[in-house]
């Protein structure tokens, strides 16, 4: 069906997954159209009223027939309902070694930062054959990262990240669009994303000028906003230790047990006092406002390298209700939904 120019180019490893269910989705409808055509119109010639006088005998319907014409569709529908269900989980479920990219979106525009600290605008390079896995957010509206040739669609909200991931399967240039409107200038927030073969996209990324990694930037980050002033790794400071914290869990004033995610940790830094654990949060002053949503990502990758670290003291400094418990090394990877 590929060259068919209804249907874009399969590019991605859920480009045929995607298209099958569509196909048999337009089978089933096709099949009923015309089932349901034809028959209105046989019974409407076979059964029309001959003479003014004729009165049809009167019916009071048929069990079998009713339970059929519940049963085959409610087989279908169920078909239909796992089959793509099951497509969702995949799509909505990254692995673990895909390369992560974050993007930031705001009116009219994509901004897309690798994590070895290259920026892209409306253009993302990536290497065919790997798996791809995007953090996304926006600075304002809502919008949506929509790539047709690797069928995927995800929306790009403020306020809260949304992931989704790709494995791209040619190498080639595909167009990227927003496909949710977002103001005047919706229709030219479009840009490409460049898959190229492994030792091309070495090049390109040895070649870019990288500035620094989203970690040392969030390092850096984390010292300037000093946030290292209270937030040290002894859990020695006013508030508590991030090291070993992303991936775990921790207990909030309301009784709630959240996992440490880049949702979670988004949430502290921007407003800690609704969402920062037991016995912390008055002290720490909101950075809504203050800091941009590059820079959080930035931070968060900062705060997941510390999952990573040992514990210098891993005793309590004052009351701190942390129930980590992470196994070393998944922060890294941890899907934020
Ligand atoms: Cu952004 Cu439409």
């Amino acid at each position: 069906m590929g060259a068919l120019p209804l249907f874009p180019e399969q590019a991605s490893t859920f480009a045929p997954v995607v298209d099958h269910l569509l196909y048999f989705l337009l089978a089933v409808t096709v099949f009923f159209t015309v089932l349901i055509f034809s028959a209105i119109f046989y019974f409407a010639i076979r059964y029309r009223r001959r003479s003014e006088q004729e009165l049809p005998p009167e019916i009071h319907g048929g069990l079998t027939l009713e339970i059929v014409w519940s049963a085959i569709p409610f087989g279908l529908t169920m078909v239909m309902f796992t089959w793509g269900a099951s497509i969702f989980f995949r799509e909505s479920l990254p692995p673990n070694d895909a390369i992560p990219i974050n993007v930031v979106a705001k009116q009219w525009m994509w901004k897309l930062q690798h994590v070895e600290g290259q920026r892209e605008i409306n253009e993302l390079h990536i290497p065919v054959g790997r798996p791809v896995k995007l953090t996304m957010t926006s600075e304002d509206v809502i919008h949506s990262f929509f790539v047709p040739a690797f069928r995927t669609k995800e929306d790009v909200v403020p306020g809260r990240y949304s992931t989704t991931w790709f494995q791209p399967t040619k190498a080639g240039k595909y167009h990227l669009f927003c496909a949710e409107y977002c103001g005047t200038n919706h229709s030219g927030m479009i840009g490409w994303i460049y898959v190229m073969e492994p030792q091309d996209y070495e090049t390109w990324l040895s070649g870019r000028p990288a500035g620094s990694s989203l970690l040392a930037s969030g390092e850096r980050l984390f010292e300037d906003l000093a946030c290292n002033n209270c937030h040290k790794p002894d859990n020695s400071g006013r508030g508590p230790s991030l090291v070993g914290l992303f991936g775990g869990a921790v207990r909030l004033t309301s009784g709630a047990t959240v996992k440490v995610d880049e949702g979670y940790i988004r949430r502290c830094i921007l407003n800690p006092t609704a969402a920062a654990p037991v016995g912390y949060g008055p002290d720490m002053p909101a950075f809504q406002g203050l800091v941009t949503e590059e820079e959080i990502l930035q931070l968060i990758e900062y705060i997941k390298s510390l999952a990573q670290r040992p514990a210098t003291a891993p005793g309590q400094g004052g009351g701190a209700q942390l129930t980590t418990a992470p196994a070393l090394g998944v922060g890294q990877q941890t899907p934020a939904r």
